[in-house]
This record gives structure tokens, C-alpha cells and sequence, in this order.
């Protein structure tokens, strides 16, 4: 299969990029050429220059492509405006399969939630496409009239992993291997669920060759881990590796919040009580019935704690209102 891949040296984009070469497939990678790392740049696969959310420009630089080598499918990593999902319907069109990377902001109720299946609403064409969530739903749509069945919206979850800059699980692992002591919500037994990128990426190639449409919520089931267990895994993770870990501190969520202490940005993942009874509630049957796989979050967190070593990702220094001296 020859896939064409928006995206291609990003976090989720450059491991869709890899599993599609392991898997043998001919790839090429549209990117407007802001980030050297490697994936696009590989010698297996072609490269374009372009901006996807410009329809003149996407166009110009896919036309060599569809002259040489049509594509069988897209793999859309880089849906961020809903103009660009209208330049991809326009100057794709041909293409006879379309995954897009959706997100379960999509759902206009969550958060909270909860999400039992793909059939709980979406944002309307009333919410502002500015906003992630009603951009996502928008695009989604704008899509589908385009392709119609052709299309899959793999609506992810937290998607986690080797290569996530985002300072969530990244913060929990530094925060353990350099602190003595570490505030964490005293909510160990909360379900959550995450999607690692390299389960997510490899099904997304699945996908892309498959006669699969409509929606599907992408992420992990239920109650794969609790909170505990995702800071337990980070711990574990950082005593294997040799490190010394810091002393986990759980403080009610009560008091965190009587501290100021700022639910998901301080805490990370960490939600309010009546948000997270339901926020972690998102139906996966179909994504597993499709075969979304699911490693056991013990070896993302592993594998990103490695990968953490050598990434030179900076850290901001740990907010003052969940120092565990304020709690004592
Ligand atoms: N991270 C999460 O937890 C999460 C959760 C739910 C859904 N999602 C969705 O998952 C997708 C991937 O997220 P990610 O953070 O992993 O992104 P990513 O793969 O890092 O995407 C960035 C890639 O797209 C390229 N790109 C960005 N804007 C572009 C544009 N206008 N034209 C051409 N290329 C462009 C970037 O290269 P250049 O910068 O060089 O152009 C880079 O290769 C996104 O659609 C996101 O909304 C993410």
C-alpha cells in the first residue's frame, strides 16, 4: 500500500511513518518541514513540502505525487482547522481511503462525559471552530461529505508514549526521579485510560487498509489502570532504571483544592472528583472489536522513562502549591 501520511516527523506522525514502513508499505509524508527529525526524512520515504491547512498548496505538492504513484489511503496526523480538513477533501478527493486523527474532544459533553459509544453527540456547526473540540467535530464532518464511507474518524484518547513532549506523564516521571517527596492526589483508585502511540500509530495503518468507516473512540478500555496504578508504573519505571524515586504524598482532593492547586495542570490527569467519575468513561467496544491493541501501561511508562533519558525535554520547575511541605 502506498499511504500518504499529513504529518510524518511529529509525536503520533512519525510512529504512523514507522509501522507503515515495518509493515512494508511505500510512504509519503507531508509536513512543512519545520521539525529535522528523522521519519520523513528517511531514505523509504518521499517527502513533500506543504502547508496541509492551504488548498493551493496542497494541491501543487500532491500532484507530482498522484502522477507518479496515486496513494490508497491518508493518513490525516495533523488535523488542526477546520480549513484544513476542507483543503484535504478538496485536493485528496481521489484518494480512495481516509483515516483522520479525531479526538474524543469531539463529544460536546465531555468532559464530563461520560462517552458509552460513538453515538453520543458531537459538537455542532454552531460551536466555534476555534476550539479544539467543536474543530475536531467540524472537521469530521466537513470530511465525510468528501469521502462518506471512505472515511474513518479515530477519535483518540491521551494518546502516551516514547516521543510525547507534552509534560503530563513526562512531569510524573521527572517529578519522582528528582524529588524526595511528590503531592499526588489521593484518588489512586480512579480508573483512567490512555492510547500508547505505538498501538495507536500501528492501528492506524491497520485502518488505512481496511474497508472500515465512521467513527470509533481510540483509546484504551475502561479501567486499564487506575491513577495509582499510572504513578506506581512511573516509580516502578524509575527504581528499575537505578535512580532513586521519590516518596509518593497523597493529599485529598478536598484539600488540594482549598490550596489553589489547579486540577490537570499542577496534578497531571489529575481531575476533580465529580469530573473524573465519569470523564474516564469512554466506550471503546468498537475500537477492540477493530483490534485497537492495548499494551499494559507498566511498559509505555518504561519505554518513555527510557526515552526521557536521552530527549533533553525541559521541564518547568514543580508548582509551589503542591509542595508536600504545604501539606504536612
Ligand atoms: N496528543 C494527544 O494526546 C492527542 C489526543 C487526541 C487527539 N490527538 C490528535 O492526534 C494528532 C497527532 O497529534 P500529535 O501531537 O502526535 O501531532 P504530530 O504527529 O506531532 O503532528 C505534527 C506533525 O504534523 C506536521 N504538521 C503540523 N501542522 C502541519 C501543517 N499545517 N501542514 C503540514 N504538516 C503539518 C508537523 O510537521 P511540521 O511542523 O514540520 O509541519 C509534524 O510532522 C492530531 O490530530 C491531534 O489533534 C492528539
Amino acid at each position: 500500500m502506498h499511504l500518504l501520511v499529513l504529518g510524518g516527523t511529529g509525536f503520533l506522525s512519525g510512529e504512523v511513518v514507522r509501522a507503515a514502513l515495518s509493515s512494508g508499505h511505500r510512504v509519503t509524508a507531508v509536513t512543512r518541514g519545520r521539525r529535522p527529525e528523522p521519519g520523513a526524512d528517511a531514505p523509504a520515504v518521499r517527502s513533500v513540502r506543504a502547508d496541509r491547512d492551504d488548498v493551493a498548496a496542497l494541491t501543487e505538492a500532491f500532484a507530482p505525487v498522484l502522477a507518479d504513484d496515486a496513494p490508497d489511503a491518508v493518513v490525516d496526523c495533523c488535523g488542526y482547522t477546520v480549513d484544513g480538513a476542507r483543503a484535504a477533501a478538496d485536493a485528496l478527493a481521489g484518494v480512495p481511503r481516509y483515516v483522520y486523527v479525531s479526538s474524543i474532544s469531539a463529544y460536546r459533553d465531555w468532559p464530563p462525559g461520560p462517552v458509552p459509544d460513538e453515538s453520543a453527540p458531537t459538537f455542532g456547526s454552531e460551536a466555534s471552530p476555534e476550539e479544539y473540540g467543536p474543530m475536531k467535530a467540524q472537521s469530521e464532518r466537513v470530511l465525510e461529505d468528501a469521502f462518506g464511507n471512505r472515511l474513518l474518524s479515530a477519535r483518540a484518547g491521551l494518546i502516551v508514549g516514547p516521543g510525547d513532549r507534552t509534560l503530563r506523564l513526562t512531569s510524573w516521571l521527572h517529578r519522582i526521579a528528582t524529588a524526595d517527596r511528590v503531592v499526588v492526589p489521593a484518588t489512586g483508585d480512579v480508573p483512567v485510560a490512555f492510547v500508547d502511540v505505538r498501538d495507536l500509530a500501528g492501528w492506524l495503518v491497520v485502518a488505512a487498509g481496511a474497508d472500515w468507516s465512521g467513527p470509533v473512540n481510540a483509546t484504551g478500555p475502561v479501567g486499564m489502570t487506575t491513577y495509582g496504578g499510572m504513578l506506581a508504573a512511573c516509580r516502578d519505571a524509575v527504581v528499575a532504571s537505578g535512580a532513586p524515586a521519590a516518596e509518593l504524598v497523597p493529599v485529598p482532593p478536598a484539600r488540594l483544592l482549598e490550596a489553589g492547586v489547579e486540577p490537570w495542570t499542577d496534578l497531571p490527569f489529575w481531575l476533580p472528583d465529580d469530573v473524573a467519575a465519569t470523564a474516564w468513561q469512554v466506550g471503546t467496544a468498537r475500537a477492540r472489536e477493530l483490534g485497537l491493541p492495548s499494551r499494559p501501561i507498566e511498559d509505555t511508562v518504561r519505554d518513555t522513562w527510557r526515552w526521557l533519558a536521552t530527549a533533553g525535554l525541559e521541564q518547568p520547575p514543580v508548582p509551589d502549591r503542591v509542595d508536600p511541605r504545604a501539606f504536612a
